[in-house]
């Protein structure tokens, strides 16, 4: 991808109807990883999250906690929410709430031009509505109840029961839209990814679609719906609008025409709102779908999706506290094959942490630069004799750096960690083989040692530059103890190799500490 592109990234905006979990914490660290990547290759990079605070679960969820809605919501943001993304380490550069005034007027403007264009319409509806998806089910999500909803229907989800609604509602014509979509689905075959996900939603959309009901009446937390205020607005074209209004859309600034259209990550269960109701609404408003929807899979826990709901929840906070938010990072970033269900355990945590962090790569960047200390006063040597060796370690440096890149083209972020880990399994291997304390016995290998040095100082700048977007913290004092020269966020991967080492070496305490399990 050319330098200076527009990269504009964007999580799902979170239910503030109870704090966040490590699945939450998945998707924002996906989509940092993806945006530092990109800054550092020098795109036009905007990357958006935000909470999702209208509808009948957050306004239940407030009422069960004898608060408003509002007060609710701002509770929740303030202490769970924003808090989650320092604890995580996250680059977000927007944080839109859906109850804010920038977002309300423009998600008003939008209904107005899509009733204009004549793809709304009134009529009376009555359907089973599950509130923990808000969303009316079809009859292949409503299955047989089990324990204490035994001969009841449930949402395949939730495992409860759903409310049957009847009322009057407005009515977006998604029907009109199947053909078109089919064909922008078959014209864009990376539109949704994985290719799973993709054939998931062709099928969904080829046995037909319903229009879709957009307004409520039996409660108000919500926008107004602009020319009827008895209604308000459905919770999920309020929230998929998010994209838009934290963008300015309708605006005269150039915002929106500098950033859209986006990428989105979104869970599987969340899929068919991004896939093919979004898509449609932009279709009718005559603007350009998002150029990708990315499905993830689900953090599993003793085989079952965790949820806070199920009393399976884990904040990520209970993580970081003993491991830190890098080895968080770069354990659901490495671990899980991005796209898929992944399930989560203590014990490979600690596992990858000490055998790949600590061992693998900390080590490596203590035992190299403590060498350049004892051998070279500290100064990294420059000038070197190439020698094979040395020339087949850079090789596979330009190997790491290219794979890694076109993973991350692909989202495939646990591809391009494990490419760069090649770098740093050879880097390891390369100490090992070239044995600089034997060298270092004989004067007259001094060269040698220098040039097994230098090459290993400038892989470590190479691992520095390359496990930034994933590891910032430790990649930012990797940097400085080798005295790498400018902003490493602002290093473009291609140019990983650039920095051929010079200056002085400092001190580099331990980058992933061994952590003593209590158990
Ligand atoms: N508010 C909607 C999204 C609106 S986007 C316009 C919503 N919110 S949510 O808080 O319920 O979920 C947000 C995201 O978290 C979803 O993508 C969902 O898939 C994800 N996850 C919730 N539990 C999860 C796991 N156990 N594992 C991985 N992701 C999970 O849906």
């Amino acid at each position: 991808m050319a330098s200076g592109e527009s990269f504009y990234v964007t999580t799902p905006i979170f239910y503030v109807n109870d704090v966040p979990h490590i699945g939450h914490a998945y998707a924002e660290v996906a989509a940092d990883v993806l945006a530092r990547w990109h800054r550092q290759r020098g795109n036009d990079t905007w990357f958006l999250t935000g909470t999702d605070e209208h509808g009948q679960k957050i306004m239940r969820s407030a009422i069960a906690n004898g608060m408003e809605p509002q007060e609710w919501a701002d509770k929740l943001v303030d202490e769970a929410w924003r808090p989650m993304l320092k604890t995580l380490n996250i680059s977000n550069d927007d944080f839109i709430r859906t109850t804010e005034e920038r977002h309300e007027s423009r998600v008003q403007r939008f209904l107005i031009q899509l009733n204009e264009a004549g793809y709304i319409y009134e009529d009376e509806f009555e359907a089973l509505y599950c509130v923990g998806c808000e969303e009316f089910k079809p009859e292949s999500e409503i299955v047989p109840g089990e324990g204490q909803y035994e001969g009841q229907k449930v949402c395949v989800i939730h495992s409860k029961p759903m409310e049957l609604l009847k009322e009057r509602n407005y009515f977006f014509k998604l029907s009109a839209f199947q053909d078109r979509l089919l064909q922008y689905f078959d014209e864009h075959p990376d539109f949704i990814q994985p290719a799973s996900a993709r054939n998931e939603v062709v099928s969904f959309v080829q046995s037909g679609l319903h229009d879709l009901s957009i307004s409520r009446t039996s409660f108000d937390w919500g926008i107004r719906v602009p020319w009827d205020e008895e209604h308000v607005v459905y919770v999920w074209v309020d929230a998929l609008l998010n994209y838009f209004t934290a963008i300015g859309y309708g605006d005269e600034d150039g915002q929106f025409e500098r950033r859209w259209p986006a990428n989105h990550i979104v869970g599987k269960d969340i899929l068919r709102f991004h896939a093919v109701i979004w898509p449609a609404m932009l279709m009718a408003a005559d603007v350009a779908p998002p150029k990708r929807v990315f499905a993830t899979g689900w953090l599993l826990v003793g085989g079952e999706k965790m949820s806070k709901s199920k009393l399976t929840g884990i904040e990520p906070q209970e993580i970081t506290d003993t491991f830190g938010s890098d080895a968080f990072r770069y354990y659901f970033m490495r671990a899980i094959h991005f796209g898929q269900d992944g399930s989560f355990s203590w014990e490979d945590l600690s596992a990858r942490y000490h055998a790949e962090l600590a061992n693998g790569f900390g080590n490596l960047a203590s035992r190299v630069i403590s060498m350049v200390k004892k051998y070279f006063d500290g100064e990294v040597p420059a000038e070197v004799v190439a020698h094979v060796d040395d020339e087949a370690l850079l090789e596979i440096a330009r190997t790491a750096i290219r794979d890694a890149e076109s993973a991350i083209d692909e989202f495939a972020i646990d591809r391009a960690i494990a490419a760069v880990w090649k770098l740093v399994d050879a880097l390891n291997l390369y100490v090992t083989e070239q044995q600089p304390w034997v060298l270092a016995k004989d004067e007259g290998n001094r060269d040698r040692l220098a040039a097994v040095l230098a090459t290993a100082t400038r892989g470590l700048g190479v691992l520095a530059v390359l496990l930034n977007p994933v590891t910032p913290i430790a990649t930012g004092r990797l940097w400085g103890a080798i005295g790498g020269e400018g902003d490493l966020g602002a290093i473009a991967p291609v140019q990983a190799l650039d920095w051929r080492g010079s200056g002085r070496v400092g001190d580099l305490a331990s980058l992933f500490p061994r952590i003593e399990q209590e158990s």
